[in-house]
């Protein structure tokens, strides 16, 4: 029994399932007019999104270097550096829609009457879709990862 290794991978999956739900708050908010209290949430949300992804690669790091199997068994692993390369590619994507959360709200807290262009909200529709969709091939690569798959 290795409790690091144990405690590791429960803080690992509760930060991965918050992720999940943090980018479906994203796209279920993201629509229609988007007052500024939503607005407002939103930044609030997308800070959130930035310290769990965050400390997803801190534990995440942690799993590599305590878990049971030992770093050797990741860094040579194929999957794994998939794994690594999704989760970066989602890190890239979301910084459109963090830009966005930011000026939208810089705009509305300047003026009242600010609407979001439509053509702005499409796009950060449109990112945080691919994000999501990313998001899912990692648990896909992980579950390989950690069955020896990927050498
Ligand atoms: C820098 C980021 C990350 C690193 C370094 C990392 C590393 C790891 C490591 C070392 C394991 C242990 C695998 C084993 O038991 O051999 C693991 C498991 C897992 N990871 Fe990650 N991870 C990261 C991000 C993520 C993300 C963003 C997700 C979800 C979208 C995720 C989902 C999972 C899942 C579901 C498992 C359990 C796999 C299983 O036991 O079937 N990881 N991760």
């Amino acid at each position: 029994m290795d409790t690091t290794d144990l405690v590791l991978a429960i803080v690992h999956h509760l930060l991965v399932f918050s992720l999940a739900g943090i980018i479906g708050a994203e796209f279920v908010l993201v629509r229609g007019d988007l007052p500024a209290t939503t607005l407002k949430r939103l930044a609030g949300i997308d800070r959130h999104y930035g310290i769990i992804a965050a400390l997803i690669i801190v534990v995440g790091i942690g799993r590599v270097f305590y878990g049971l199997k030992g770093w050797e068994f990741y860094v040579h692993n194929w999957v794994f550096w998939a794994k690594m390369a999704a989760f970066a590619v989602m890190g890239l994507l979301s910084t459109i829609p963090t830009v966005r959360f930011i000026s939208w709200n810089r705009q509305a807290s300047a003026s009242p009457s600010f609407m979001v262009p439509a053509a702005e909200l499409a796009l950060v529709k449109t990112y945080i879709r691919a994000e999501a969709f990313i998001f899912l091939l990692i648990p896909i690569f992980a579950a390989a990862m950690a069955r020896g798959y990927g050498y």
